[in-house]
């Protein structure tokens, strides 16, 4: 049977390498041909035999020991070049094979050979199936014909291996084309097993909730985000699995802790089986819009009851005048002295009612005009804090418990600003008595006044500021502090924690509403346990700018390079210009992997590391801790518009560390720097 052979070697040696089979290691189906070609045929020896551009190698082997030997060693090149079966009964009896090495050299001394070409599709003759023996012998017609058929299931099976070899890279490109496509989108995508493990994380689930996708597959879904109500859970899985998907909002949180709102969506899937396999979860983060929202309904409310209590109070002094009216007039009349003791009672009692009704007033004015985007006239003289300070410093003492001290620090110098005086007393009255009530076992309340100059820096921080001289009051007491949980509710109008009759909530809602009169702003920081400090900023009359202290020369830096870290570029690069304008050198990091990238790189050189604790990609604490651990005398300022101290991870007796809220100007900024760096 002649076939049809190609005997271009290019083709040829193209044909083989297309099986990707040389060098590879030994398979279970080649060697069984090996072995059934030997034992049909009754040798000792069968080879399959890949024939390479200079070397014959040997993809399975029966009593031969080496793995390749020179193209020109043997009968094989000999046996693919004719493309037919080639049968030598006695190597020695035909010269033109006796000198082969194969048959003088004493290892091999093979005496007899029955070789049959390996022909790919192509017809290219890529190697032999062949067997051997070290004495002559003959080979019947149906072991020829066997030996054909092995070496046509030697290139089948050579075909599969490269079939299975492009499903499987079509499979694993796939495979990656589907990760590259959950990774474009901008939802977090989470696949999860019936027991809640994690099989899938995208890059947005990284983003989102902080967890590597190394870290995250393979944990329990509630390991990541464990605040989640358990029963909801359980609620939402039955509902999965029973109706094949869920919709709707959860509260999940990050690795930093951060609270997230996410439109979270369930699909079941299902194996080729119909059994449920796992959970497709994709969460969209809607923290931003529910904030948005809540604000927005918060304003509607606050107009609602503004629109709401100054009808009732309207209402209320038509009740209220013709009861004032007819008391005062029957005490004109004779009555006898009991009756105008009564009298008297109604009359005084009517009007402290009125004048409840006209505080009411008072304050929903105040709203209507903030809803209304229209700030109020305001009677405003030219002010001296000062005295303003005093007087309260003084009515404190008298009426305030003994148990608390009352401190004052009022810059000399303070500049004067543009307010009506009863309406600032009645700002600080507020904060004081907040500050008594968050003292109930006494403590200290300081009142201060400073001027401040507020710089571009800090308005990058604060949308309410604005570029100008300010004054700083600042209420501070060492009570009880406010819980980070509620302290965004503080200034809602109605907003108190006190017993009902003892706060009507209105207090800091109504400071608020009069500091905005006056162009300002209000911060407050607290500690749980140590204390608060509200900071009343309120814009100077004198709009010239404030030279920095006289000590601005010691503050300026002496080149020192500094890493500045915060995800936000507007501040990043402010910060960086402030520095450079004060002699010291900035490199700017986005996020806390690049601070440490870029920490690593220049160690030598960085002076110092200002960084932010809220940050996307590996938040402020892990960052600081790493920095530490590298070098644990490095000078590090905490920024940060938290105000909670436990999320601070500094060590407060640490003198290379400093906790700087935000806002802050490039003056505070300088101070704490020069006093890190100084350490
Ligand atoms: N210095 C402070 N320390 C601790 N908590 C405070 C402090 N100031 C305000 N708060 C909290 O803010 C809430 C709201 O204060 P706000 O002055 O608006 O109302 P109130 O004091 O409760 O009532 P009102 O001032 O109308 O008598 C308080 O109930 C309290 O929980
Ligand atoms: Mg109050």
């Amino acid at each position: 049977m002649k076939s049809l052979v190609c005997n271009n070697e290019a083709a040829r040696l193209e044909a083989l390498y297309q099986y990707q089979i040389l060098d590879t290691p030994p398979e279970e189906a080649f060697d069984d041909i090996a072995f059934l070609a030997a034992q049909i045929c009754n040798t000792p020896i069968a080879l399959i035999n890949l024939i390479d551009a200079n070397r014959q190698w040997f993809k399975a082997k029966v009593g031969l020991d080496v793995q390749e030997m020179p193209r020109d060693t043997g009968f094989g090149s000999i046996c693919i070049e004719s493309g037919e079966i080639l049968i030598i009964p006695d190597t020695l009896a035909d010269e033109r094979f006796a000198t082969n090495h194969i048959v003088t050299y004493p290892g091999f001394c093979v005496r007899f050979y029955a070789g049959v070409p390996l022909l790919a599709p192509g017809g290219e003759a890529i190697g032999t199936l062949c067997i051997g023996d070290r004495v002559p012998r003959q080979i019947s017609p149906k072991q020829v014909e066997a030996l054909q058929a092995f070496s046509r299931l030697v290139v089948r099976q050579l075909e599969i291996r490269r079939e299975f070899a492009q499903l499987a890279s079509i499979k694993q490109e796939y495979k990656q084309g589907q990760e590259a496509l959950l990774d474009i989108v901008t939802d977090a995508i989470v696949v999860q097993d019936l027991d809640n493990k994690i099989l899938l994380w995208n890059k947005n689930s990284e983003e989102l909730y902080g967890w590597k996708s190394e870290e995250a597959i393979g944990k329990q879904s509630d390991e990541l985000f464990s605040t989640e109500p358990l029963p909801q859970n359980l609620e939402i899985f039955q509902t999965v699995l029973k109706d094949g998907s869920w919709q709707g909002e959860l509260q999940k949180t990050s690795k930093s802790g951060k609270k997230l709102i996410v439109e979270s969506r369930w699909t079941l899937i299902n194996s080729e089986h119909s059994q449920a396999k796992s959970i497709f979860v994709i969460d969209t983060d809607i923290t931003q819009k529910k904030q948005l929202e809540k604000q927005f309904l918060r304003a509607q409310r606050v107009e609602s009851i503004g629109t709401l209590t100054s009808g009732i109070a309207h209402d209320l002094n038509n009740v209220l005048s013709p009861i004032l009216m007819s008391a005062h007039l029957l005490k004109s009349k004779n009555c006898d002295q009991q009756t105008n003791q009564m009298l008297s009672i109604i009359e005084s009692n009517a009007k402290r009612g009125a004048d409840l009704v006209k505080q009411v007033l008072s304050f929903t004015r105040g709203i209507e005009g903030n809803v209304q985007g229209q700030a109020a006239i305001r009677p405003c003289t030219v002010l001296q804090v000062k005295h303003l300070i005093l007087e309260i410093q003084q009515i404190i003492s008298q009426t305030f418990p003994k148990s608390i001290t009352v401190y004052t620090e009022i810059q000399e110098d303070l500049l004067p600003i543009c307010a009506n005086s009863t309406q600032l007393h009645q700002v600080l009255i507020n904060l004081c008595l907040n500050a008594r009530d968050a003292m109930p076992t006494g403590g200290t309340l300081t009142i201060s006044a400073e001027n401040i100059w507020i710089d571009e820096t800090y308005v990058s921080m604060h949308i309410e500021a604005t570029v100008g001289a300010y004054i700083i009051l600042a209420v501070a007491d060492t009570g009880l502090g406010i819980n980070s949980e509620i302290l965004d509710k503080i200034f809602e109008p109605f907003f108190t924690t006190k017993e009902l009759g003892q706060g009507t909530g209105l207090g800091l809602s109504t400071v608020m509403r009069i500091i905005k009169e006056y162009g300002g702003f209000i911060t407050v920081s607290s500690f749980v346990g140590k204390g608060t400090k509200f900071k009343v900023y309120l814009p100077a009359v004198n709009q010239v700018p404030i030279p920095l202290l006289e000590d601005t020369e010691i503050l300026t830096g002496s080149g020192e390079c500094i890493l500045v870290v915060d995800d936000e570029t507007a501040i990043q690069e402010i910060t960086k210009t402030s520095l450079e304008n004060y002699n010291y050198r900035a490199i700017t990091a986005g996020d806390g992997i690049e601070a440490l990238a870029v920490y690593a790189q220049h160690k030598d050189k960085i002076s110092a590391v200002i960084i932010d604790m809220m940050m996307s990609k590996m938040d402020g604490a892990t960052t600081i801790r790493t920095l530490q651990n590298i070098n644990p005398l490095l000078p590090i300022i905490v920024v940060s518009g938290l105000v909670t101290s436990d999320q601070v991870p500094i060590d407060k007796i640490d003198e290379h560390t400093a906790f700087l809220p935000k806002p802050y100007t490039t003056q505070e900024l300088l101070k704490t720097l020069h006093a890190v760096i100084s350490q």
